[in-house]
């Protein structure tokens, strides 16, 4: 097998054979929906029905073939049905399904894979089925690891949906509604650092790191009882619109943290594992954290995640008793280990970060020729062009958020809305052809925006 194994499906994409979504989409969709509620509003926008998907394409009911700018939702990031990782799991799947947290040769494998591509002693670790339940034993493993039990954690961050991730993020969102009287007792929030929107700034314009971190020094002192187990934050924001934080940041709140004797805790289900070109998305800013969390990409779509800690930490697992009934079945094992053995002999992180650049050039470029862009950034393939009715202001720009996605998605391109800021997440193996092919079709689509409210 070739690392190009993925050419021959991905040829003439986008390929569309009848108006999207199609007839049969339609009709399955709805059948599905008098059941299955509770569906995201990448869904609700773009009811589809895929049935097959390889590599960079996906295909529809209907015989659309859609060129893939999600990863489903930063999860398939090797391309869909890697034949690696379909091997792995199905050599498993026929051999040892489950036997609870024993050892398996596969689990050992990977256990000392993680340990050689992680940073520093990052090498005490679970394994869980979805990224909610490793953030939420990292959470746990803090308070064990401390004797403390608050945590802080930031605006527009997402950790999941269950009581304790749900505490650590926007209450009044739809999707996280607790329905309860407030968050968790001991959980608080603050502002971090958008370079796009600062809350606070220098006397030129720019963003004020120094005085976030002056923020968070006053904000324990008076909100908390100065029991602050854990510092838990996404390295960039990935579901608040993919916004990187200005690069003294983390640097400067690592010190803040150890200082006080806090855990910083980084929650890299969305970012981690290659996306930005690194294993670990701390690593650009040299920073290596006390827990962190992989998830989404980590088995390539087979549902395994992880939760580690530095080893001086690994007692504190001991503690909370971390093991599941389904973390580390063997084949989930076998998916991760050869998502990490894809990502190193392909030379994922290599790809990632050359087309990453070109990624970076034509946004700029965009920006320059858009009226309707406002702000546009990433770091390999975690993506985001920000919408705006005015660069002055800066005032958001749902309506238009919401049409590109649609536009874009009817002319076969399988993406993520999120509000007025688009969000691209193509799997890590894309190249240069395929990703300026994907950008046309963002591009034509904005401009078509534009002329619809007449910016043109
Ligand atoms: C940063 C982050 N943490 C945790 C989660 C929750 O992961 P899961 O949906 O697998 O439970 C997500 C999901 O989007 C996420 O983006």
């Amino acid at each position: 097998m070739t690392k190009d194994w993925w050419k021959a499906s991905a040829r003439g994409i986008p390929h569309l054979v009848t108006e999207t979504p199609g007839p049969l989409s339609k009709k399955m969709h709805e059948r599905a929906s008098r059941y299955m509620k509770g569906l995201s509003e990448q869904v609700r926008l773009f009811p589809v029905c895929f049935e097959e998907g390889s590599g960079i394409m996906l295909r529809d009911v209907d015989g659309n073939r859609y060129l893939d700018f999600s990863s489903g939702i930063y999860v398939t990031s090797l391309g869909h049905c890697h034949p690696r990782v379909s091997e792995a799991v199905s050599r498993w799947a026929g051999r040892l399904m489950n036997c609870h947290d024993f050892t398996t040769p596969v689990k050992e494998k990977l256990l000392e894979k993680m340990a050689a591509v992680l940073p520093g002693k990052l090498n005490a670790m679970q394994f869980y089925s979805d990224g909610t339940s490793a953030v939420e034993a990292g959470l746990r493993a803090a308070r064990a690891a401390t004797g403390k039990h608050e945590f802080i954690s930031c605006f527009r961050d997402f950790h999941g949906k269950s009581m304790g991730a749900v505490s650590c993020a926007q209450m009044v969102r739809g999707d996280v509604f607790s329905y309860g009287p407030s968050r968790a007792p001991g959980f608080y929030m603050v502002p971090r650092p958008n370079p796009y929107r600062p809350l606070f700034s220098k006397p030129d314009g720019s963003i004020d790191t120094d005085r976030y971190i002056s923020f968070y020094e006053e904000f324990i002192r008076e909100s908390t009882v100065g029991n602050v187990a854990a510092f838990v934050l996404e390295p960039v924001q990935g579901w608040g619109g993919s916004v990187f934080p200005p690069d003294d940041f983390f640097p400067k709140l690592k010190a803040f943290c150890e200082k006080r004797k806090i855990l910083l805790f980084s929650d890299e289900v969305l970012a981690g594992m290659g996306r930005t070109g690194e294993w670990v998305t701390l690593s650009h800013w040299n920073v290596t954290p006390d827990i962190i969390t992989f998830g989404k990409s980590f088995g390539n779509g087979f549902p395994v995640t992880a939760m580690v800690v530095k080893e001086e930490y690994g007692d504190a697992l001991n503690k909370i008793s971390a093991s599941s009934s389904y973390g580390g079945n063997p084949m989930a094992c076998a998916a991760a280990l050869a998502s990490i053995e894809v990502i190193e002999e392909e030379g994922i992180l290599e790809n990632v970060r050359k087309v990453g650049d070109v990624f970076m050039k034509r946004m700029n470029k965009m920006k320059e020729n858009h009226p309707i862009i406002g702000d546009v950034r990433g770091k390999g393939f975690l993506l985001g062009i920000e919408l705006v009715k005015d660069k002055k202001t800066r005032e958001p720009f749902n309506e238009a958020g919401k049409r590109v996605y649609q536009k874009a998605f009817c002319k076969g391109l399988a993406w993520i809305p999120a509000g007025h800021i688009l969000r691209m997440s193509p799997p890590l193996i894309m190249d240069e052809e395929y990703a300026m092919k994907g950008m046309d079709i963002i591009e034509e689509s904005i401009g078509e925006v534009e002329k619809e409210n007449g910016y043109r």
